[in-house]
């Protein structure tokens, strides 16, 4: 148990974050207090520590997805205790509050953004699930409107068609499994060295994005497997990832599709007619929607990767050197990665 908290702070934008220590904060109402054992890096963190973002309050300690123990519990914490091994989504991204950040020893967690797991998993793959499984569940649940509760096997119902677009990131790995276990027939693309792996996850068809024909090819699987897409994520959501996902849904699902995406709509391009688009925000899960993100993570998560229905994903790369790696895990995530998390180990 370290008696310091040692924070990776931003102290204005477009600055190196800087180690300083800060209080080991005390958990409020329906708070937890979690020891970090692993943090993960998102596209997030780099955007908002380079560039003006609707974070406003400096200093502050970014991050999102922490995995470690329960050191205390607030008052009106019903489901852990302390000594539990925990997985959770770090507000700070939604409530400006620095102790609600990822990126130092103690980090303050909502009940309900936080997810019980398992004795074998080690903390560096439970840092991959928070963000990840909260983008993609706020998209599925209420962006694309599918229904919960989640059927009990995927073999049991193939629903019918879905597109990922960008499948081997992070969120679209989350997308992929998250959808073949809602029974979902996963149409996906990625660059062809991803293609194995995203069938290991349970993804139907795998197309390359690069193909110039990768709208009429998915079109064309979904058509021959008998499931036409209506439903998309684009978990990408820059160049022309988000018209290519609303073409292809066009092509194979036709008029009244409805595509999700992780940003705003990236390009000049016009929207095009017929397709309805929307975006997911994975912080909502624990502001606007909490009865569906506590369920999520207090509730399906833990059962799913218990039972290893849901497995850690993308692959991780350990960054060592604690707190004081930050800095590089993010200018790592910046420079670009293919079908990786970086993780970044922590006393
Ligand atoms: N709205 C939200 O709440 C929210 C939450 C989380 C993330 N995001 C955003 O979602 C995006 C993805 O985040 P992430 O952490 O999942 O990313 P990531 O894991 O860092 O993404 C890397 C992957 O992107 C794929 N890729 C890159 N360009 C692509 C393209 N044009 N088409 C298809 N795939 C492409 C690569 O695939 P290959 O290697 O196979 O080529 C690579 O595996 C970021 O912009 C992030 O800021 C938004």
């Amino acid at each position: 148990m370290s008696t310091e908290n040692l924070a990776a702070v931003l102290e204005a934008v477009g600055t190196a974050l800087k180690q300083v220590n800060l209080p080991i904060p005390s958990p409020g109402e329906n708070e937890l207090l979690i020891h970090n054992h692993a943090i993960a890096a998102n596209p997030a963190d780099y955007k908002i520590r380079d560039f003006p973002s609707h974070l406003k309050q400096f200093p502050t300690v970014l991050g999102s997805d922490v995995c470690g123990i329960v050191s205390a519990v607030g008052s009106g914490v019903t489901k852990f205790k302390v000594g539990d091994r925990v997985a959770g989504f770090a507000l700070v991204i939604a409530n400006n509050k620095l102790e609600h950040g990822a990126w130092q020893t103690y980090t303050i967690l909502e009940e309900s953004a936080t997810m019980r797991i398992p004795e074998w998993l080690s903390y560096e793959d439970g840092a991959t699930f928070p963000m990840a499984f909260a983008t993609a569940a706020v998209a599925y649940f209420e962006r694309l409107g599918i229904a919960r509760p989640v059927p009990v096997s995927s073999t049991e119902a193939q629903r019918s068609g879905i597109l990922v677009w960008g499948a081997s990131s992070s969120t679209g790995s989350a997308g992929v499994q998250l959808a073949k276990e809602l029974g979902f027939k996963v149409f996906a693309t990625a660059s062809p060295k991803n293609h194995e792996y995203l069938k290991s996850l349970g993804a139907y068809a795998v197309v390359d994005y690069r193909d110039p024909d990768v709208v009429s090819k998915l079109a064309q699987l979904a058509k021959e497997a008998g499931t036409p897409l209506r439903l998309g994520f684009d978990s990408i959501s820059e160049g022309n990832s988000s018209l290519l996902s609303a073409n292809t849904l066009l092509a194979s699902g036709g008029q009244d599709s409805k595509l999700v995406l992780v940003g705003p709509w990236p390009t000049d391009d016009e929207k095009p007619a017929g397709v309805d688009i929307s975006m997911t925000i994975a912080a909502f899960a624990f502001v606007h929607h909490v009865e569906m993100g506590s369920w999520m993570f207090n509730e399906y998560l833990p059962q799913a990767i218990e039972e290893k229905k849901i497995v850690p994903a993308p692959k991780v790369q350990v960054v060592d050197g604690g707190i004081g790696a930050a800095q590089e895990a993010l200018n790592i995530v910046k420079a670009g990665v293919s079908a990786t998390k970086i993780v970044v180990r922590v006393d």
